[in-house]
């Protein structure tokens, strides 16, 4: 098989993904890409009048609280290549009568827009799914005009976890089950899959650097993911990456770990009758060099 099929067979599989979860994106009890998202747009900064770009913005988890702060002389664009997720998100921000914001479906790592035409391009955990993602980078430096900058999230890869969920979850999902994977999906080669220069802060610092990047920030940091429920939290699993894990899962395997979800993580609910996960992200942000 040639690359560009294989990329080509991959972006299907992702768009197909990520139409199937738009309807129902972090709105299942769970909250994770809404408080991340914040917590990016205020490391990313942006400032009133300034022209951002959002990749990968899904439901605009990003790009909405950023287009607050670019304000009425700002603006804002935000890409997608799921059709379902801009379909969304454009009546979110209808909605909320947003009037700055343009969505428009794009493949992220090939964004066909003018260079020099960006203050700031921002990603929250998208740039992780870009077969090619030190191209886009260097890309991304091209559309930045003097002195922009980049801001993106990342998963934290752990050793031994399924890759996206912290290190809590050992207690509940044993390596031994991730043996029902598909060979190509066992965390080693997900993580490798994934872009394992995420995971080194070092490559990563080079790899910004090589795409045209100066002052690389690297910080690691939890969110507070909230869910009402285990069996929320369940469901909402089934809307992200461990869907896989479901998939392969005999029948009852994947009972017991219903069980041992629901109950383990309704035993963690706090005093404000929610339950608390605590789940690493990593924030980078960089100066284009120019
Ligand atoms: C985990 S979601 C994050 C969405 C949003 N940034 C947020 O934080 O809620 C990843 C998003 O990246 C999009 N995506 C994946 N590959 C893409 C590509 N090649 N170009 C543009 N978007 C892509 C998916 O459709 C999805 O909406």
């Amino acid at each position: 098989m040639d690359t560009a099929t294989a990329t080509d067979i991959y972006k299907t599989k992702v768009t197909a993904a990520f139409n199937g979860a738009a309807a129902t994106y972090d709105r299942l009890g769970v909250e994770f890409f809404t408080p991340m998202g914040r917590r990016l747009v205020e490391r990313a900064a942006p400032r009133p009048g300034q022209r951002l770009l959002d990749v990968g913005c899904g439901l605009g988890a990003t790009l909405l609280p950023a287009a607050r702060l670019l304000g009425p002389q700002g603006s804002a664009l935000g890409i997608d290549i799921a059709e379902a997720m801009i379909e969304q998100a454009g009546r979110e921000i209808e909605r909320q009568g947003i009037d700055t914001v343009e969505l428009r479906v794009m493949d992220g790592e090939h964004p066909d827009l003018p260079e020099r035409s960006f203050d700031l391009v921002v990603g929250s955990y998208s740039v992780i799914f870009l077969p090619d993602a030190r191209g886009a980078l260097a890309r991304y430096a091209r559309l930045l005009r003097d002195g922009g900058r980049i801001a993106f999230t990342s998963p934290v890869f752990s050793q031994d976890t399924f890759p996206f969920l912290p290190p809590l979850f050992t207690r509940w999902i044993p390596l031994s089950l991730l043996e029902h994977l598909p060979a190509a999906w066992h965390p080693e080669r997900l993580r490798e899959q994934l872009h394992s220069w995420l995971e080194d802060p070092a490559d990563l610092t080079a790899a910004l650097r090589t795409a045209g990047f100066r002052d690389v920030e690297i910080t690691d940091e939890s969110v507070d993911m909230t869910a009402v429920s285990g069996a929320d939290w369940v469901t909402w699993s089934h809307t992200q990456g461990m869907r896989l894990l479901w998939q392969h899962l005999p029948e009852d395997e994947a009972a017991a770990l219903r069980t041992r979800l629901t109950e383990g993580l309704d035993a963690l609910r706090g005093d404000d009758g929610v339950i608390h996960i605590d789940v690493p992200v990593r924030y980078v942000t960089a100066t284009v060099d120019r």
